[in-house]
């Protein structure tokens, strides 16, 4: 079984979470967006983050796009690649939240079963879904970066929403409609303030 984990020893550490959280004033958690291309997380995300670093909390942000040039500079977009893209990240939102941090992230992460299977690794109340549910329509009327187009005109083969599916989140603990009835987006920083109204860290 070489390269597998047999023959290895959980060490327990001497600091524990409690003491990291008490010095930071805060308790770890999971902040995990999850959405259509276009929908608004990365943005979104980012503004949560630099509120909550105003209000003088510790975080870390893990980007889809920004991942994927490091840590997973290795997958694509397979339904198996997007299952260990996922899989990985939660395990380091995993680790960065029992070491006290508030973690952020933003991957469409399209698959329920990947969600949950990051869900099931956390302790109850760590791990909060935040569905921004934006219709595909809009999402690919906005496409800042032409990817739909793309998609669209068969040059991508597996784009989520288009040739790839997407499936909506049943028991996220925050739903978020960015856009009001006129089809008009509420600003970045209102939509993260509701976030963090709704947050007891
Ligand atoms: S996933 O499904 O959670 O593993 O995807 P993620 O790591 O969040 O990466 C999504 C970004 O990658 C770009 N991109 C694609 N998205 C969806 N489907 C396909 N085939 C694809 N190819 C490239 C795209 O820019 C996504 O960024 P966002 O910010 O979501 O628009």
């Amino acid at each position: 079984d070489v390269g597998r984990s047999t023959n290895v020893r959980w060490h327990q550490a001497t600091v524990q979470r409690a003491d990291k959280e008490r010095m930071l004033c805060q308790r770890g958690c999971v902040l995990w967006f999850t959405g259509l291309s276009a929908s608004g997380k990365s943005t979104v995300a980012a503004t949560l983050e630099s509120i909550l670093h105003q209000n003088g909390h510790y975080t870390m942000l893990l980007d889809g796009d920004n991942v994927r040039h490091g840590l997973n500079s290795n997958l694509g977009f397979s339904a198996e690649d997007r299952a260990e893209n996922i899989r990985r990240v939660g395990e380091v939102a995993k680790l960065a939240a029992e070491s006290g941090i508030l973690t952020i992230t933003s991957f469409i992460s399209p698959y329920r079963a990947d969600r949950d299977a990051v869900r099931a690794r956390m302790a109850p109340g760590d791990f909060l879904e935040i569905y921004l549910r934006v219709p595909l329509a809009l999402c690919e009327q906005r496409d800042p970066k032409g990817l739909y187009k793309k998609a669209r005109a068969g040059k991508i083969s597996n784009f989520t929403g288009i040739n790839d599916p997407y499936e909506e989140p049943t028991g996220a603990e925050i739903v978020l409609d960015p856009y009001d009835e006129e089809h008009r987006m509420y600003s970045p920083e209102e939509l993260a303030l509701r976030i963090f109204d709704h947050l007891t860290i």
